[in-house]
Formats: C-alpha cells, structure tokens, sequence
C-alpha cells in the first residue's frame, strides 16, 4: 500500500488515531486487556498510526540504554502477534522519524514553563521515582514530545490509559496555543479512553514488570497455568466447600475478563459449589484458548526477522512523508 498522497492519505474520510508504547519488552496480559487489544479494534474504524516511543524511554532510562533495542524487538513482536496489522495501520519507531525532533524542538519555543512544572505526571514522578536523576530538561520536556507526537500526524484521537490524560489535555492546550500564533494547522487532539477494569498482577497488587507479578503473553501455557496457581485467592477459602468471597480474589478479577460465565463463578464460589484449585483450573484454561492465536503467529514472526524488518522499514517509510508533508506547512506558517 503505498501512499502517494500522504496528506489526503489512502483512507480519505477515516480519522486518524495516534499512540505509542514505551519499549518495555515483552508485554504481558494487563498491557494486552488495557490497550493493544483496543488498539487492534480501532484498526478497522480509523487510519491508525502505533508507535515505538524509545525517546520517550530515554526521558527517564538516559544512564543506561543497554535494553532498548532489546525491548522494541519483544515489543515489536508482541504487537503483530496480537492483530497489529501493517496492511491496516502503520507501524513505525519513533527516533527513525527525525520529524518528530524538528516538531518537538518548534513546540517548546511555546511552550510555558509552568504548563510542565504544573503537569501532574510529572509532579507524581519525580517524588516517586527516587532511583533515577528525573530533574532533566528531557523529563520536564516530556509532554512536548509527547504533543508532537501526536500532532505530526494530525491524529483526531489518542487512545490513551487514564494516566496519560494530563497529557492529552497538554496536547490540546498546547495545539490551541500553536494555531492561534501561526493559523490552524492542528485538529485538536481527543483521548479515547478505555474503560476496562485493570488486570492485578498475581499477588493482587498493579500487575507491573517492576513487582514480578506479571504474566506474559509469551509465557508457555505450562508457565501460565503455574503463575494461576500462585494467585492470591480467598484465604477463608480452605477447602472446597468453604463459602468464599470472590470480590478481592484475583482469579475471579481475571475470570470477570477472560470468562462469559461470571455469574455463575460468582455463586459458586460463594455458595462453596467450586474450589479453588477447580476455579484456578478453568481460568487457565480460558487464558490459554484466548492466547492460541497469539501462538500461531508468534512463531511465524519469530522465525522470520526479516520479515519483522520489512514490516517496521516500510512503516517508518509511511510516517516519515506524513510527518514531513506537516512539517512542511508547520515551516511555511512559522515562516522558517
Ligand atoms: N507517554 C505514553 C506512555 O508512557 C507513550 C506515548 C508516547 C504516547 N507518545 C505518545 C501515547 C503519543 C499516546 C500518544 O504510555
Ligand atoms: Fe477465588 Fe475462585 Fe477460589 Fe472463589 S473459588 S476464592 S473466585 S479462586
């Protein structure tokens, strides 16, 4: 599919969705269930555009960048594994956009300052994140990268966890700013919020790499059906007939997701109908079906790099002559 004229774009009446992941690796459930999933969705209503954010990654990991690479590849793979589909969507890195630079360089000459020191991610971050020096002018700068990120492509709707809403909002604020200075180049950017119950990790805290409560979309159905036997259930749950209490169980938080049955889970578990051990079998089983299409195509991606590369040459192609067809107009408005 190529596109020849980028501005017009081969999908002509479809809004355009923008959002990006940092490269943290491979993904696990929780990142599945709170957005790719959502992301392979949207493919078919929008002209979407997915993105590898590794600058965003060196906002915070500067000192050592040693798994970087690492990272967009399991991430890469994981992505197509799931249904990101280059034939829909276009699938690029960020950092091989230089655009994206350029973008983020002409946004911070308007960018106020007390719109960053104020912005609530950023706030949170730097009291909570002690482990790393964060007082950078690339951290503080975060949100305009983010903003440019989105506006290169003039994206209608950044699907987006709720986190990232002080984001959007930036974006907004900050496009307002642009098209009032130099005319309006900019849509106005809309956050498309999933409202999806999160997925706990295993021990029933946030399901996070950093707790090593995650389970993974690559994790064998062996390694899955193990990880499921170590969830936090009901402890005055003992034996089988016990009457349990399946709000606060993690595997019935992972049922309400996985299984249509939840009623009747729900009162089983409460009337002492199901055991544990039963319960924790039954999901297991419905996480591995939900993964078997994953597996297919996670070997076929695996055994063939190449093919991966083309994939992720050809989108960065796309992106780039978007990107610099707005660069073009945003130069010509600034007059520059
Ligand atoms: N900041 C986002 C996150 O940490 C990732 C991201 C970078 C992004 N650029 C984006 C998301 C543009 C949406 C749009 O999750
Ligand atoms: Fe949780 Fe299922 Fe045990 Fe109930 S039966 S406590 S829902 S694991």
């Amino acid at each position: 599919m190529k596109i020849n004229n980028p501005n017009q774009s081969c999908n002509t009446k479809k809004e355009r969705v923008l959002s990006g992941m940092r490269p943290t690796g491979k993904l696990h459930l929780g990142n599945y269930i709170g957005a790719l999933q959502n992301w392979v969705k949207l493919q078919d209503e929008y002209q979407c555009f997915y993105m590898i954010a590794d600058w965003h990654a060196l906002t915070s990991e500067y000192s050592d960048t040693s798994l970087i690479l690492l990272n967009i590849n399991e991430m890469l793979i994981d992505w197509l594994s799931c249904g990101l589909n280059p034939e829909k969507s276009v699938l690029f890195i960020q950092s091989k956009v230089k655009q994206h630079a350029e973008l983020h360089l002409l946004l911070s000459m308007i960018t106020p300052l007390g719109w960053l020191e104020r912005c609530p991610t950023y706030k949170e971050q730097l009291q909570e994140i002690k482990d790393k020096d964060l007082k950078t002018y690339g951290f503080l700068g975060y949100p305009v990268l983010q903003a440019a990120d989105i506006l290169i492509y003039k994206a209608n709707k950044v699907p987006v966890g709720e986190d990232q809403l002080p984001h959007i909002e930036f974006t907004r604020e900050l496009t307002r700013r642009f098209n009032n200075f130099y005319g309006k180049i900019f849509p106005e950017p809309q956050a498309l919020l999933t409202n999806i119950p999160k997925l706990p990790g295993i021990d029933n805290r946030k399901m996070s790499k950093s707790y090593n409560n995650c389970i993974y979309l690559s994790d064998s159905s062996e390694i899955i059906e193990e990880k499921i036997n170590c969830m936090f259930t009901d402890p005055l749950k003992i034996r089988k007939n016990d009457p349990g209490h399946p709000e606060g169980c993690v595997v019935f938080a992972f049922h309400k997701i996985y299984s249509e049955n939840i009623d009747e889970i729900n009162s089983d578990c409460k009337k002492g109908n199901i055991g544990c051990v039963d319960c924790k079998k039954k999901l297991s089983q419905k996480i591995n079906v939900s993964l078997e299409n994953y597996r297919i195509k996670r070997e076929k991606f695996i055994k063939n790099k190449d093919l991966i590369q083309d994939i992720i040459s050809e989108g960065i192609k796309k992106a780039s002559e978007i990107a610099e067809k707005t660069l073009q107009e945003v130069r010509n408005s600034i007059k520059i």
